[in-house]
C-alpha cells in the first residue's frame, strides 16, 4: 500500500504505523451503528478518524493514537474539510469512508415542517455529498478507496403505517448516487455501496417504541449494531462488490408478510 501525503511531515506522523493498516473515516460515530463501525475497525487494526457534532463530549470514544475525533455537523462543507484534513495530517490517506451520520423524520407528508426539511437535507445529503467528493479526491490519488453509505429499508419499501417522505427522498438519493459513482469511479480502483438496514437497536429508539419496530421485519426482531458492522466489514473484504444497496431487514424488503 502506497501512502500519500500531502503533508510535508506525513510519513514521520505515520512511522509508527504498519504501512498496511488502513484508515477510515466514520460520521455519526458517537452513538449506536457509527459507534460500533468505529470500534470493530479499531479491533480490526484499522486507524480512524470518528466525527459527530458533539463527539469530545459523548465520552463514548477517546482519542488516541489508532483514533481521531472531529466534532461538527457533518452538513457542513467545513466539517467534511477538518475531517479529511484530520485524516491526512494523521494518518496519510483515507481507505474508507462510512458515510454513517443521518437522520429518521418519520411523519405524513402534509406535516413536515421547514426545520424537518432543513434537516434531513443537511444530515442525510450535505453530509454525504462534501466529506464524499473530499474523500474521493484523495482516494483518486492513491488510486483506491471504499465509499459505504448507510440508507433505510424504507427507501426501497415504504410501510404504511410509518410514513417518512423525508427519509425517502434524501436515502433514496444515496441509494441512486451509490450505483452512479460506482459506474463513474470503475477504472480509478474506488468502490461505492450503501448497507439498507431495517430498524436496528439503537439510541435512535427508545425502548417502549420496538414491540411497534419488531413487526416491521418478517423475522420479528429489530437488528443488532454488531449485524450492521459485520456486513460493512464483509463488503470491505469482498473486491467485486460494487454499486450494490445490501439489505439487512430480515427481509422486509422482499414483500408483505
Ligand atoms: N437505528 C435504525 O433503526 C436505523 C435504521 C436504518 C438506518 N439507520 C441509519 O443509520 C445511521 C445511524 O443511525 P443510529 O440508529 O446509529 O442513530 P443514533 O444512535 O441516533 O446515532 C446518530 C449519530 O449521528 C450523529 N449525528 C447526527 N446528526 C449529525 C450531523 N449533522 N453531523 C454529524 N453527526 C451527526 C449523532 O451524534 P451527535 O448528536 O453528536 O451529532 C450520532 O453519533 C443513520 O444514518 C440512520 O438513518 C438507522
Amino acid at each position: 500500500m502506497t501512502t500519500v501525503h500531502p503533508f510535508s511531515d506525513g510519513p514521520a506522523r505515520v512511522a509508527a504505523f504498519s504501512e498496511q493498516s488502513k484508515v477510515a473515516v466514520v460520521t455519526g460515530a458517537s452513538s449506536g451503528i457509527g459507534l460500533e463501525v468505529t470500534k470493530r475497525l479499531i479491533a480490526k487494526g484499522y486507524r480512524v478518524v470518528a466525527n459527530s457534532r458533539k463527539i469530545s463530549s459523548a465520552t463514548t470514544l477517546h482519542s488516541k493514537d489508532e483514533l481521531k475525533l472531529v466534532d461538527g455537523d457533518i452538513g457542513l462543507q467545513k466539517t467534511a474539510q477538518q475531517v479529511v484534513d484530520t485524516a491526512l495530517r494523521h494518518f496519510g490517506r483515507i481507505d474508507l469512508l462510512v458515510n454513517n451520520a443521518g437522520v429518521f423524520i418519520p411523519r405524513p407528508f402534509t406535516e413536515y415542517t421547514s426545520e424537518d426539511v432543513e434537516n434531513a437535507i443537511r444530515t442525510n445529503l450535505s453530509g454525504f455529498f462534501y466529506l464524499s467528493q473530499l474523500a474521493v479526491k484523495q482516494m483518486r490519488l492513491q488510486k483506491s478507496g471504499h465509499v459505504i453509505n448507510i440508507s433505510t429499508s424504507f427507501a426501497g419499501q415504504p410501510v404504511g403505517i410509518l410514513p417518512a417522505a423525508l427519509a425517502n427522498l434524501t436515502k433514496g438519493g444515496l441509494e441512486s448516487v451509490t450505483r452512479s459513482l460506482a459506474i463513474e469511479f470503475a477504472n480509478e480502483g474506488i468502490r461505492f455501496n450503501t448497507i439498507a438496514p431495517g430498524v436496528v437497536d439503537t439510541p435512535m429508539h427508545p425502548a417502549e417504541t420496538h414491540d411497534f419496530l419488531k413487526q416491521l421485519s418478517p423475522l420479528k426482531r429489530l437488528a443488532d449494531v454488531a449485524e450492521v458492522a459485520d456486513l460493512l466489514l464483509y463488503l470491505e473484504s469482498a473486491p467485486f462488490l460494487n454499486g450494490e444497496v445490501v439489505h439487512l431487514d430480515g427481509g422486509a424488503h422482499a414483500g408483505k408478510w
